[in-house]
């Protein structure tokens, strides 16, 4: 490791002093510079200068990653970290090693140090605040690098098509426009630090039932405007090193081995000039795979039914099935992302981490994230010195996270008293930050009490809230990637808790640490409700802050919330529910029909006349805001943003366009602070894809002549300002 770091850190010196050994000697005069360490030259010119003085085997081993744990069928050296996935270094060219580790929510899986973890993805999203998944991106970035990893397997923006998604966690919600850009802003932040971020899971990955076999089916134009879209945004802005594909097919043929996805769309159409890896256990041949664009495969030692890059692509290169421009474009893709991302000249440094400065923006985030769905009669924020009865999700103990490769070992140890199956999904995670410890500090400070009580005996129960001024419900409801939910209803009885609770105090409030979005038969009968997502590792300090009124809640819904299971595409999702997520991922061989097309979410509601219980962008304030006076003008959209309380807060004003023929698209918002009596105009530029449908005959972006409506609110339903735009004639945009 010393030797490594010693030896890149000299490539880290600018190109003049890199003459000088470090030792201080100086190198000998003259002496031929290697082009690929001139730090003046573009990542494009690097990657050429060093491709042209490697082997073929030398390229052929970027191709391929090992198991982190046993790398290439023997035991990975130290250097491997046990990671998710490891490239040994090439010490002939000082090519440094990739170390990968999981994932968009923080570093998973180290069990030593622990690390920090983000609220899941929907939370960031929920932020609507590019800014703060930036920040975000960078503290998870700067974590990666001083536990020794330098790519992480981060920047998850599959689509929410379904509530009960296994995964949502980890993605940013329904509207390609505000997921590509919280996702691309988070990969931009991760890269600032120098490790490589990986866009996935490249594409239409919107289920984990049968994920292992499925085909997502979807009609072209549509992937085009829907999933393709976000990706494309998320690629646009931050730049990610690689993209990695799905497990799925994608119109019945496998994402690794998808050219019309790989080639055509993202390094011919989209100009990718990345590389692509394949998900682990997502490889499955050779020469189709290498030929269709995967360029490389992760950890297939480890997880793919066999072997399909080592010596298999050596054989097809030697039997010419594969050219060697096609192996030189390979190693050319991985290097320039290399440079690009600054690993040649940025060596990893292992250091402690800084965690209060971390907690403090996974805390920043919770609270920007936190939505308030209901709050009847203004019962929050709480008043002080009341005497408040919390129930139920284990709030004494912590804040509960998701499982599968996200899963983030906290500082402190797991405080899940049942922390669940003991797979590769698991454990059950609880983050050592118990909302009823912060919630204690605030009332206590006041002379008010704060009682807990697990919620398991209902009569208890009962008594307990009917004491008590206020009642707060914690609802925990745990999800992990490799299974969806079967139904929208909460686990282990949290129905009957709160209608208990809720019976016996008028006052009730209940908190949602959830990723599968819960039907809500108790909703007219509760006075307050907050959904707190996965909150992360300073969740219970986000949530009492928010409660207590420390903070003005701000967070907007990034996806819908609906009624129940019959309002969605597909009530069913056939094979969902069982508890075994091994066989579940495996054993359906299913399409699943995309009929809704790129008509996802709230313009799904809109196209069915459909009324959710919460809809795409809603999210309640202590402060009361309006919008007014929209006008549009060409391609410029403005309103007039105001806040007709006394109380400073932050909103977020959205513009919704209407094309011609179709459902309306968010096209643009701004998250603004208002203080208490004031106005902003705030203007949003329209982005011309945003309104465009995709012509599969033409295979171009087509925006109609017509007229458009043009639309601003503070959600998606609730849009009282409306302007029209007329577009003279029909326009074309590059594919
Ligand atoms: C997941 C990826 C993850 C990889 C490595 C796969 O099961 O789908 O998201 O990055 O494992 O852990």
């Amino acid at each position: 490791m010393r030797s490594n770091a010693i030896k890149y850190a000299f490539l880290s010196l600018p190109f003049s002093v890199s003459l000088l050994s470090i030792a201080g000697t100086p190198a000998s005069a003259g002496a031929p510079v290697e082009a690929w360490k001139d730090h003046t030259r573009s990542p494009d010119a690097r990657a050429s200068a060093l491709v042209s003085a490697m082997t073929t085997d030398e390229k052929l081993r970027l191709a391929q990653t090992a198991n982190g744990t046993t790398a290439y069928g023997v035991v990975a050296p130290p250097e491997a970290l046990q990671s998710a996935a490891y490239l040994a270094p090439n010490t002939r060219l000082s090519i440094p090693a990739l170390i990968e580790t999981n994932a968009g929510l923080g570093i998973s899986r180290r069990y030593d140090t622990g690390a920090i973890a983000l609220p899941s993805g929907e939370s960031m999203a929920a932020s609507w605040s590019m800014d703060t998944s930036r920040e975000a991106g960078v503290m998870i970035g700067d974590e990666a690098r001083r536990l020794g990893f330098n790519v992480l397997l981060a920047g998850g923006v599959n689509l929410t098509r379904d509530p009960r998604g296994g995964r949502n966690f980890e993605y940013a919600g329904e509207d390609p426009l505000l997921a590509g850009s919280i996702v691309g802003a988070m990969i931009d932040g991760i890269q600032s630090q120098h490790v490589l971020s990986t866009i996935k899971h490249f594409a239409v990955n919107d289920f984990e039932t049968s994920r292992m076999l499925a085909s997502s089916n979807i009609e072209e134009g549509a992937l085009r405007e829907s999933d393709l879209l976000a990706f494309e945004i998320g690629i646009e802005i931050g730049h990610p090193g690689s993209v990695m594909t799905s497990y799925n097919r994608l119109n019945d043929t496998y994402t690794s081995e998808n050219s019309y996805l790989l080639t055509d769309t993202l390094k011919h159409d989209w100009k990718y000039p990345g590389f692509v890896m394949g998900d682990w256990g997502g490889t499955h041949s050779t020469t189709r795979a290498m030929m269709a664009g995967l360029d490389q495969e992760s950890a297939g030692t480890a997880y793919d039914s066999r072997h399909f890059f080592g010596e298999p692509l050596k054989e097809a290169v030697r039997s010419k099935n594969i050219p060697t421009s096609r192996i030189d474009d390979v190693a050319h893709r991985v290097l320039r992302s290399m440079f690009a991302v600054g690993l040649f000249d940025n060596p990893i440094y292992r250091r402690p981490l800084d965690v209060s400065h971390d907690r403090a923006v996974a805390l920043t985030v919770a609270e920007q994230g936190i939505v308030l769905l209901k709050n009847q009669d203004s019962i929050l924020p709480l008043m002080s010195g009341q005497n408040v009865a919390v129930f139920g999700g284990h709030a004494d103990l912590g804040v509960l996270e998701g499982g599968g490769s996200a899963n983030v070992i906290p500082i402190g140890g797991n405080v899940a008293p049942d922390p669940g199956p003991r797979v590769w999904y698991g454990p059950k995670t609880y983050l050592p930050d118990p909302p009823v410890k912060w919630l204690r500090q605030f009332q206590e400070q006041n002379k008010g009490h704060v009682t807990y009580d697990d919620g398991a005996d209902l009569r208890r129960v009962s008594d307990l809230a009917a004491h008590a001024d206020v009642a707060i419900v914690f609802v925990t409801q745990w999800s992990h990637e490799g299974a969806d939910a079967a139904s929208m209803t909460l686990p282990d009885h949290q129905d009957a808790l709160i209608e208990q609770v809720a019976h016996a105090n008028p006052h009730t409030i209940v908190v949602l640490e959830n990723n599968v979005i819960p039907e809500m038969p108790w909703l007219t009968n509760i006075a307050g409700l907050v959904e707190a997502w996965y909150p992360g590792s300073a969740g219970g300090e986000a949530i009492a802050r928010i409660v207590d009124g420390d903070v003005n809640p701000s967070g907007h819904l990034p996806l819908t919330f609906p009624v129940d299971t019959s309002q969605l595409p597909r009530p069913e999702i056939p094979g969902a529910g069982f508890d075994d997520a091994i066989s579940i991922q495996m054993k359906q061989d299913q399409n699943v029909f995309y009929t809704e097309g790129s008509d996802v979410g709230y313009r799904w509601m809109e196209r069915q006349n459909l009324k959710p219980q919460f809809p795409f962008g809603f999210g309640l304030s202590y402060s009361d805001f309006g919008i007014t006076q929209i006008h549009a003008n060409g391609l410029q959209a403005s309103a007039t943003a105001l806040n007709r309380s006394k109380k400073d807060g932050t909103t977020v004003v959205q513009f919704y366009v209407r094309p011609p023929h179709g459902t309306k698209r968010l096209v643009g918002w701004a998250r603004i602070f208002l203080a208490g009596h004031t106005s902003r105009d705030v203007t949003i530029n329209i982005p011309r894809r945003s309104i465009a449908r995709f012509d599969t005959q033409r295979h171009a972006w087509r925006v109609d002549a017509g007229d458009y409506d043009v639309y601003a609110g503070l959600d998606s339903s609730d849009l009282p300002t409306h302007t029209m735009l007329h577009i003279n004639t029909t326009a074309w945009l590059e594919p």
